[in-house]
């Protein structure tokens, strides 16, 4: 039953992908924000968060999702989620090291557990000196400075998938993971109530995590929606958002502010035609913070900026 089990991963860490071209993706990856490198056939970037990496690709004429990595609240997190299917854990050759299970889920999604993981030192992220609104000034007799940061992307926040069975699909992170429900979309089908989808959260008790970790879309098929990485503030949001465009990449949904989890959101279409999102602003909750179900016009809806579906 909800709620009754503590999480065992404490947030989502990585995505994998296999790209056509490492060197473009590459290059694409710096002006999103992050800090890359390609070393061995593997282009690894990591936000100024402790996390070595947080998105990992390979080089391939099949560009396609491979993994969602998550990290395990301890060893003994690990080993009890790795025990639940009978899968190995074993040494993790990436960078920083530690220990990884690898499961498939429902969908045939890989999906990656690890533990032990040494963090890397931390960047310095985007800030700024405070913000004057228009009913608090926070920066009197000063002017507006940027810091120059290491990179524009903090960390990894959100990961959206298709799912075939979205209550098979739900379980079998739930039992693992120990998943909460922050709002499941219901809709109307013909005078019937059916869930669409769910955004769940990180079950980490009084410790407040963010709105979403994993959102998953009932749909025909199987497949990757989109990736969401966090950057510092508004400014940081909207200084990628001109470097992306002068730089001549593809827009995809944005600038706008969501209704569910309230994230402030931008996305883009990296050179395979994979979505990834900048978000800032977005809402934390806690063990306590309850779900609730909500409406198709709230998913697709917006406190401000465009309607629609984002990933598409
Ligand atoms: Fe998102």
């Amino acid at each position: 039953m909800l709620g009754e089990t503590v999480g065992t991963i404490k947030d989502v860490l990585y995505v994998r992908f296999s790209v056509t071209d490492l060197q473009v993706q590459q290059q694409f990856l710096e002006d999103f924000g992050f800090k890359s490198e390609i070393s061995n056939g593997l282009l690894i970037a990591r936000g100024t968060d402790a996390s070595p990496y947080i998105y990992i690709a390979e080089q391939s004429s099949d560009p396609a999702l491979i993994s969602v990595g998550f990290a395990a609240e301890s060893e003994a997190a690990l080993r009890h989620i790795a025990a639940t299917d009978g899968v190995p854990v074993e040494a993790n050759d990436l960078p920083g090291g530690g220990l990884i299970a690898r499961l498939t889920d429902p969908n045939g999604f890989s999906v990656e557990v690890v533990a032990n993981l040494a963090d890397s030192p931390l960047l310095t992220p985007a800030s700024r000196s405070g913000l004057n609104d228009g009913v608090e000034k926070l920066r009197l007799g000063e002017r507006v400075t940027f810091v120059d940061a290491d990179s524009l992307i903090k960390r990894l926040g959100h990961v959206v998938l298709m799912v075939t069975d979205f209550n098979e699909t739900l379980e079998w992170y739930q039992v693992r993971f120990g998943l909460l429900i922050s709002d499941e979309i219901v809709i109307d089908n013909e005078g019937k109530q059916e869930t669409l989808g769910a955004f769940t959260r990180c079950n980490r008790g009084e410790k407040y995590v963010d709105h979403h970790t994993l959102f998953f879309i009932n749909a025909d098929q199987a497949g990757f929606n989109h990736a969401a990485f966090e950057v510092t503030n508004w400014d940081a949001l909207m200084t990628s958002h001109y470097a992306l465009l002068k730089a001549g990449h593809r827009h995809s949904f944005g600038v706008g502010k969501h209704i569910l989890g309230s994230q402030t959101f931008d996305y883009w279409k990296d050179p395979d035609g994979f979505t990834l999102e900048h978000f800032t602003d977005g809402d934390l909750l806690n063990e306590s913070s309850g779900s609730q179900k909500r409406g198709l016009e709230d998913l697709l809806g917006t406190h401000w900026g465009p309607d629609g579906m984002p990933g598409q």
